[in-house]
């Protein structure tokens, strides 16, 4: 992660930005279609999408750039699911996966080879840092921590 990819990463966000696309509900429709058990747990997929499509590019961008903001939200992120149910960490990483894969496709020409490995680097630092906090909070807070489904 670089510079170079922040750049990159931030081209492809004003492209689709420009073009008007919206990615959250097709990338809702591809996760529920993947994990149909989930859908009742969203009390309000609208209100809930906007976030966490927002909430997983922002953490993304942010770490291709260094930002010292992303750990603080990652731990908040995976202390306040624990309240939707034992998320298996391969529900992240298809969240993760799947976001970066629906950009891609509104991108369009904007989407090349060198932006996907870009994103894929940023996505694979995001996966590590949920890792990580997970088994800081099952640490040092065993019995309020997030359960670590697998
Ligand atoms: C990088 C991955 C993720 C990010 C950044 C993220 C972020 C968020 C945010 C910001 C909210 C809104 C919280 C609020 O407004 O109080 C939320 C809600 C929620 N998230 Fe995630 N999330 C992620 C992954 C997941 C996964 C894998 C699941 C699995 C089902 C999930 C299930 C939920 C549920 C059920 C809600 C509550 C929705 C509602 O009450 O309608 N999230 N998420």
């Amino acid at each position: 992660m670089s510079a170079a990819d922040a750049a990159l990463m931030e081209a492809s966000l004003v492209a689709v930005a420009d073009a008007g696309i919206d990615i959250r509900l097709p990338l809702f429709e591809r996760f529920f279609a993947a994990y149909p058990a989930r859908r009742p747990s969203f009390i309000s997929v609208d209100a809930a999408s906007r976030r966490m499509t927002d909430e997983t590019l922002q953490m993304m961008f942010g770490l291709a750039g260094g930002e010292a903001w992303v750990w603080p939200l990652v731990a908040e992120l995976v202390f306040t699911h624990r309240s939707y149910g034992a998320l298996p960490i391969g529900e992240y990483d298809a969240f993760i996966d799947m976001t970066v894969a629906e950009l891609g496709v509104a991108a369009g020409d904007a989407w090349n080879a060198e932006t996907a490995a870009a994103w894929a680097r940023s996505a694979a630092a995001l996966k590590t840092m949920i890792r990580k906090a997970r088994a800081e909070w099952a640490e040092a807070m065993p019995a309020g921590a997030p359960q670590l489904a697998e």
